[in-house]
Protein backbone atom coordinates (compact mmCIF):
# COMPACT_ATOMS: atom_id res chain seq x y z
CA UNK A 1 0.00 0.00 0.00
CA UNK A 2 1.13 3.42 -0.78
CA UNK A 3 0.86 6.07 2.00
CA UNK A 4 1.50 9.54 0.48
CA UNK A 5 3.67 8.18 -2.39
CA UNK A 6 5.58 6.09 0.79
CA UNK A 7 5.20 2.27 1.31
CA UNK A 8 5.79 0.53 4.31
CA UNK A 9 3.89 -2.17 6.20
CA UNK A 10 4.26 0.08 9.14
CA UNK A 11 2.41 3.06 7.78
CA UNK A 12 -0.12 0.36 6.42
CA UNK A 13 -0.92 -0.03 9.95
CA UNK A 14 -0.71 3.16 11.79
CA UNK A 15 -2.84 4.52 8.96
CA UNK A 16 -5.46 1.83 8.80
CA UNK A 17 -6.04 1.46 12.28
CA UNK A 18 -9.22 2.93 12.77
CA UNK A 19 -12.00 3.38 14.75
CA UNK A 20 -13.97 0.20 14.77
CA UNK A 21 -17.30 -0.41 15.40
CA UNK A 22 -19.94 -1.81 13.20
CA UNK A 23 -17.31 -4.30 12.00
CA UNK A 24 -16.75 -5.95 15.60
CA UNK A 25 -17.56 -9.61 15.72
CA UNK A 26 -19.79 -9.68 18.76
CA UNK A 27 -20.45 -13.63 18.50
CA UNK A 28 -16.76 -14.49 18.79
CA UNK A 29 -14.87 -14.55 22.31
CA UNK A 30 -11.27 -13.18 22.53
CA UNK A 31 -8.96 -15.28 23.84
CA UNK A 32 -7.51 -13.73 27.38
CA UNK A 33 -3.61 -14.78 26.24
CA UNK A 34 -4.62 -12.44 22.89
CA UNK A 35 -5.03 -10.17 25.44
CA UNK A 36 -2.58 -10.34 27.25
CA UNK A 37 -0.32 -10.28 24.05
CA UNK A 38 -1.39 -6.93 23.57
CA UNK A 39 -0.89 -5.60 26.87
CA UNK A 40 2.85 -7.15 26.50
CA UNK A 41 3.40 -4.96 23.63
CA UNK A 42 1.66 -1.99 25.25
CA UNK A 43 3.95 -1.79 27.97
CA UNK A 44 7.18 -1.33 25.55
CA UNK A 45 5.42 2.57 25.53
CA UNK A 46 7.63 5.55 26.73
CA UNK A 47 6.61 6.39 30.60
CA UNK A 48 8.15 9.61 32.27
CA UNK A 49 11.48 8.35 34.09
CA UNK A 50 10.42 4.64 33.29
CA UNK A 51 7.32 4.90 35.83
CA UNK A 52 5.43 2.41 34.23
CA UNK A 53 2.49 3.29 36.36
CA UNK A 54 0.05 1.54 33.58
CA UNK A 55 -2.66 -0.84 34.84
CA UNK A 56 -5.54 -2.70 32.41
CA UNK A 57 -8.34 -3.48 33.79
CA UNK A 58 -10.02 -6.08 31.05
CA UNK A 59 -13.73 -7.08 31.11
CA UNK A 60 -15.01 -9.85 29.91
CA UNK A 61 -17.45 -10.79 32.42
CA UNK A 62 -21.11 -10.36 30.64
CA UNK A 63 -22.47 -9.04 33.73
CA UNK A 64 -19.51 -6.22 34.26
CA UNK A 65 -19.73 -5.14 30.30
CA UNK A 66 -23.59 -4.75 30.78
CA UNK A 67 -23.32 -2.33 33.66
CA UNK A 68 -20.89 -0.29 31.82
CA UNK A 69 -22.71 -0.50 28.73
CA UNK A 70 -25.19 1.28 31.12
CA UNK A 71 -23.13 3.91 32.06
CA UNK A 72 -21.42 4.79 28.59
CA UNK A 73 -25.52 4.85 27.49
CA UNK A 74 -26.24 7.39 30.39
CA UNK A 75 -23.32 9.62 30.23
CA UNK A 76 -22.47 9.44 26.15
CA UNK A 77 -25.65 8.57 24.41
CA UNK A 78 -27.46 11.97 24.19
CA UNK A 79 -24.22 13.79 23.27
CA UNK A 80 -23.96 11.53 20.96
CA UNK A 81 -27.49 12.21 19.32
CA UNK A 82 -26.73 15.65 19.77
CA UNK A 83 -23.41 14.63 17.50
CA UNK A 84 -25.34 13.55 14.98
CA UNK A 85 -28.26 15.81 14.71
CA UNK A 86 -25.15 18.68 14.38
CA UNK A 87 -23.08 17.14 12.13
CA UNK A 88 -21.76 19.38 9.23
CA UNK A 89 -20.47 16.42 6.67
CA UNK A 90 -21.04 13.22 5.63
CA UNK A 91 -17.61 12.11 7.39
CA UNK A 92 -18.89 13.37 10.60
CA UNK A 93 -22.21 12.46 9.94
CA UNK A 94 -21.24 8.56 9.57
CA UNK A 95 -18.93 8.55 12.95
CA UNK A 96 -22.12 10.03 14.86
CA UNK A 97 -24.20 7.18 13.00
CA UNK A 98 -21.58 4.58 13.80
CA UNK A 99 -20.90 5.41 17.86
CA UNK A 100 -24.58 5.31 18.46
CA UNK A 101 -24.94 1.81 17.12
CA UNK A 102 -21.85 1.39 19.08
CA UNK A 103 -23.44 2.60 22.32
CA UNK A 104 -26.56 0.41 21.87
CA UNK A 105 -24.63 -2.81 21.64
CA UNK A 106 -21.56 -2.35 23.92
CA UNK A 107 -22.33 -5.05 26.16
CA UNK A 108 -22.40 -7.85 23.64
CA UNK A 109 -18.63 -6.18 22.34
CA UNK A 110 -16.54 -9.58 24.16
CA UNK A 111 -14.06 -7.29 25.87
CA UNK A 112 -13.92 -3.85 27.43
CA UNK A 113 -10.30 -2.32 28.12
CA UNK A 114 -9.81 -0.35 30.76
CA UNK A 115 -7.02 1.56 30.68
CA UNK A 116 -5.46 3.30 33.88
CA UNK A 117 -2.38 5.67 35.09
CA UNK A 118 -1.64 5.51 39.17
CA UNK A 119 -2.12 8.86 40.42
CA UNK A 120 -4.30 12.03 39.65
CA UNK A 121 -3.79 14.59 37.69
CA UNK A 122 -5.52 17.30 40.11
CA UNK A 123 -2.29 16.17 42.62
CA UNK A 124 0.21 17.58 40.18
CA UNK A 125 0.61 21.34 39.07
CA UNK A 126 -1.32 22.16 35.98
CA UNK A 127 2.00 21.75 33.88
CA UNK A 128 2.51 18.38 35.02
CA UNK A 129 -1.11 17.31 33.55
CA UNK A 130 -0.19 16.23 30.43
CA UNK A 131 2.80 14.08 31.25
CA UNK A 132 0.46 11.87 33.55
CA UNK A 133 -1.68 11.59 30.77
CA UNK A 134 1.41 10.63 28.95
CA UNK A 135 2.24 7.69 30.82
CA UNK A 136 -1.31 5.61 29.34
CA UNK A 137 -2.30 7.15 26.36
CA UNK A 138 0.72 5.97 23.71
CA UNK A 139 0.83 2.30 25.64
CA UNK A 140 -3.15 2.43 25.14
CA UNK A 141 -2.92 2.94 21.29
CA UNK A 142 0.09 0.76 21.60
CA UNK A 143 -2.16 -2.02 22.63
CA UNK A 144 -4.67 -0.71 20.03
CA UNK A 145 -2.00 -1.25 17.18
CA UNK A 146 -0.76 -4.78 18.64
CA UNK A 147 -4.93 -5.54 18.94
CA UNK A 148 -5.07 -4.34 15.05
CA UNK A 149 -2.14 -6.31 14.01
CA UNK A 150 -3.62 -9.49 15.89
CA UNK A 151 -7.21 -9.49 14.10
CA UNK A 152 -8.59 -7.23 16.76
CA UNK A 153 -10.37 -4.35 16.24
CA UNK A 154 -10.83 -1.48 18.69
CA UNK A 155 -12.61 2.07 19.18
CA UNK A 156 -11.07 5.03 21.38
CA UNK A 157 -13.98 5.91 23.90
CA UNK A 158 -14.12 8.13 26.61
CA UNK A 159 -18.35 8.72 27.15
CA UNK A 160 -17.66 6.77 30.36
CA UNK A 161 -15.21 9.28 31.97
CA UNK A 162 -18.02 11.78 32.61
CA UNK A 163 -19.29 9.10 34.80
CA UNK A 164 -15.73 7.91 36.48
CA UNK A 165 -17.24 7.16 39.77
CA UNK A 166 -19.54 4.85 38.77
CA UNK A 167 -17.13 3.15 36.74
CA UNK A 168 -14.89 3.06 39.83
CA UNK A 169 -17.41 1.41 41.78
CA UNK A 170 -18.26 -1.48 39.24
CA UNK A 171 -14.84 -2.34 38.70
CA UNK A 172 -13.49 -1.67 42.72
CA UNK A 173 -11.00 1.07 41.66
CA UNK A 174 -8.98 2.72 44.44
CA UNK A 175 -9.26 6.68 44.47
CA UNK A 176 -5.88 7.26 43.42
CA UNK A 177 -5.83 5.62 39.81
CA UNK A 178 -6.90 7.59 36.52
CA UNK A 179 -9.09 6.53 33.85
CA UNK A 180 -8.81 6.83 30.36
CA UNK A 181 -11.49 5.95 28.38
CA UNK A 182 -13.31 2.18 28.14
CA UNK A 183 -11.37 0.32 24.93
CA UNK A 184 -14.48 -2.02 23.09
CA UNK A 185 -12.53 -4.98 22.34
CA UNK A 186 -13.34 -7.79 19.37
CA UNK A 187 -12.35 -9.77 16.60
CA UNK A 188 -13.07 -7.78 13.22
CA UNK A 189 -14.91 -9.05 10.46
CA UNK A 190 -13.79 -8.42 6.57
CA UNK A 191 -10.30 -8.13 6.19
CA UNK A 192 -9.15 -5.15 5.68
CA UNK A 193 -9.01 -1.26 6.28
CA UNK A 194 -8.64 2.01 4.37
CA UNK A 195 -6.80 5.13 5.43
CA UNK A 196 -9.55 7.75 6.27
CA UNK A 197 -9.52 10.38 4.29
CA UNK A 198 -7.47 13.93 5.82
CA UNK A 199 -6.28 17.00 4.39
CA UNK A 200 -2.64 17.58 3.20
CA UNK A 201 0.03 17.75 6.27
CA UNK A 202 1.14 21.27 5.20
CA UNK A 203 -1.97 22.49 6.39
CA UNK A 204 -1.51 21.69 9.89
CA UNK A 205 2.38 22.38 10.09
CA UNK A 206 4.43 25.28 10.12
CA UNK A 207 8.05 25.87 10.07
CA UNK A 208 10.10 26.99 12.62
CA UNK A 209 7.50 29.34 13.91
CA UNK A 210 3.87 29.62 14.51
CA UNK A 211 2.10 31.18 11.06
CA UNK A 212 -1.59 30.20 11.44
CA UNK A 213 -4.22 32.24 12.08
CA UNK A 214 -5.13 32.34 16.04
CA UNK A 215 -7.54 29.75 16.34
CA UNK A 216 -11.12 31.17 16.20
C1 LIG B 1 -10.36 11.43 22.78
C2 LIG B 1 -11.26 10.57 21.93
C3 LIG B 1 -12.54 10.32 22.34
C4 LIG B 1 -13.40 9.51 21.59
N1 LIG B 1 -14.63 9.19 22.07
C5 LIG B 1 -15.41 8.32 21.40
C6 LIG B 1 -16.62 7.86 21.98
O1 LIG B 1 -16.97 8.20 23.13
N2 LIG B 1 -17.37 6.98 21.26
C7 LIG B 1 -16.97 6.52 20.03
O2 LIG B 1 -17.69 5.70 19.43
N3 LIG B 1 -15.82 6.95 19.45
C8 LIG B 1 -15.03 7.81 20.12
N4 LIG B 1 -13.81 8.20 19.59
C9 LIG B 1 -13.39 7.69 18.27
C10 LIG B 1 -13.41 8.78 17.21
O3 LIG B 1 -14.72 9.04 16.81
C11 LIG B 1 -12.55 8.31 16.02
O4 LIG B 1 -11.24 8.07 16.47
C12 LIG B 1 -12.49 9.32 14.89
O5 LIG B 1 -13.77 9.69 14.48
C13 LIG B 1 -11.72 8.77 13.68
O6 LIG B 1 -12.44 7.67 13.17
P1 LIG B 1 -11.86 6.73 12.01
O7 LIG B 1 -10.79 5.89 12.63
O8 LIG B 1 -13.02 5.91 11.57
O9 LIG B 1 -11.34 7.64 10.95
C14 LIG B 1 -12.95 8.99 20.35
C15 LIG B 1 -11.63 9.24 19.92
C16 LIG B 1 -10.79 10.01 20.72
C17 LIG B 1 -9.36 10.23 20.28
Amino acid sequence: MLIRGMAHPGLELLTTTRAVRRRLDLTRPVPRDLLLRCVDVAQQAPTAGNSQGWRFVLVDDPDQRRRLAEIYREAGLGLLEDGLATAADDQTRRVYESAIYLAHRLEDVPVHVIPLIVGRPDSWGPEFVAGVYANILPATWSFMLAARSLGLGTCWTTSTLARQEDVAEVLGLPDDVTQVGLIPTAYFTGSSFSPARRPPPDLIVSWDRWSFDAPS
